[in-house]
């Protein structure tokens, strides 16, 4: 084993282990088979990594996170961390499960995922990206760089999130949906006041394989039906009927979707 590690008795590791210096595994971490690890990583207790995963340098893989076999972790970071909440926060985190990672999935740099949050095989998840706690991400979901998820937020299988776009609480974006660069998504109409908005706070629910053009802005609780094309730098104020394309501020229907751009067609 390699100088510096620092391996509690109670952990178990597999063959083939190959960890760089200057590590620390808590007790009862399991490592599986052909696991690599980069230097100053910090696995701590009851966590699992299956067989062949890799970890960059400076990762911490939190208390009891469960990575499938063969996940990457680049350097930095930071995999299934406890939410710490400012004393004035309204949130109720109460007990969090700890975070899944399905098989082969990929986190970035710098990206901080946190307990709570289950990710199916296949994810992706690029640098400086942030998903908080009690997500559910679909099977081969991609969450692009610097995009950041918030909480209860539901994002389903083969979902395409790209760079920058923030994806507010309690939105729920179903499978084969494709979401630009920047588009903001927002659940809160009284910004933080008064208490009626708890009556209303809801994020927006976007149907199987609806697109969301570039910068777009949708507003709390609007649906985008099924197939569906927001167009870029729209303002969404209303719902929008599956298969339309809608253009401008605020966001009107403008034609169909052309059936050679739906999914069944593709
Ligand atoms: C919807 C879209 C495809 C353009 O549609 P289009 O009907 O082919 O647009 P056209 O260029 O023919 O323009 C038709 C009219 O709509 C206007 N228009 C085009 N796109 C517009 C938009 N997003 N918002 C407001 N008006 C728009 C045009 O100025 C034009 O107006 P005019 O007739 O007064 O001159 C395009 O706006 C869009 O949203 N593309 C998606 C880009 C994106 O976000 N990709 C993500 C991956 S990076």
């Amino acid at each position: 084993m390699a100088s510096g590690i620092l391996v509690h008795p109670d952990a178990r590791i597999g063959k083939d282990f190959a960890p760089a210096p200057d590590s620390v595994i808590d007790e009862d971490v399991v490592i599986g088979d052909g696991v690599t690890l980069g230097s100053f990583v910090h696995i701590c207790a009851e966590a699992v990594l299956g067989d062949g995963c890799v970890v960059g340098d400076h990762v911490t893989i939190a208390a009891g996170a469960k990575l499938g076999p063969r996940c990457l972790i680049a350097d930095l970071a930071v995999v299934g961390k406890r939410p710490r909440l400012a004393p004035t926060s309204t949130a109720k985190p109460g007990e969090l499960k700890p975070l899944v990672l399905g098989e082969g999935c990929s986190v970035g740099s710098h990206t901080v995922l946190m307990a709570g949050s289950v990710f199916g095989p296949g994810c992706v998840v690029g640098d400086n990206a942030g998903v908080r706690e009690r997500c559910t991400i679909g099977d081969g979901a991609v969450i692009g760089r610097g995009v950041t998820v918030e909480n209860d937020t539901r994002i389903g299988a083969r979902t395409k999130i790209q760079s920058g776009a923030y994806v507010t609480a309690y939105v729920v974006i179903e499978e084969d949906c494709f979401i630009a660069p920047m588009v903001v998504t927002t659940n809160d109409n009284y910004m933080g006041r008064t208490a009626e908005r708890f009556k209303h706070l809801k994020g927006c629910t976007i149907r199987r394989g609806a697109r969301v053009g570039g910068g777009a802005h949708i507003l709390p609780g609007i649906e985008i039906g099924a197939e569906a094309f927001v167009a870029t730098g729209a303002v969404v104020t209303r719902d929008v009927p599956a298969g339309k394309l809608v253009m401008g501020a605020p966001a009107r229907v403008v034609r169909d979707v052309p059936p050679e751009q739906l999914l069944d067609n593709g």
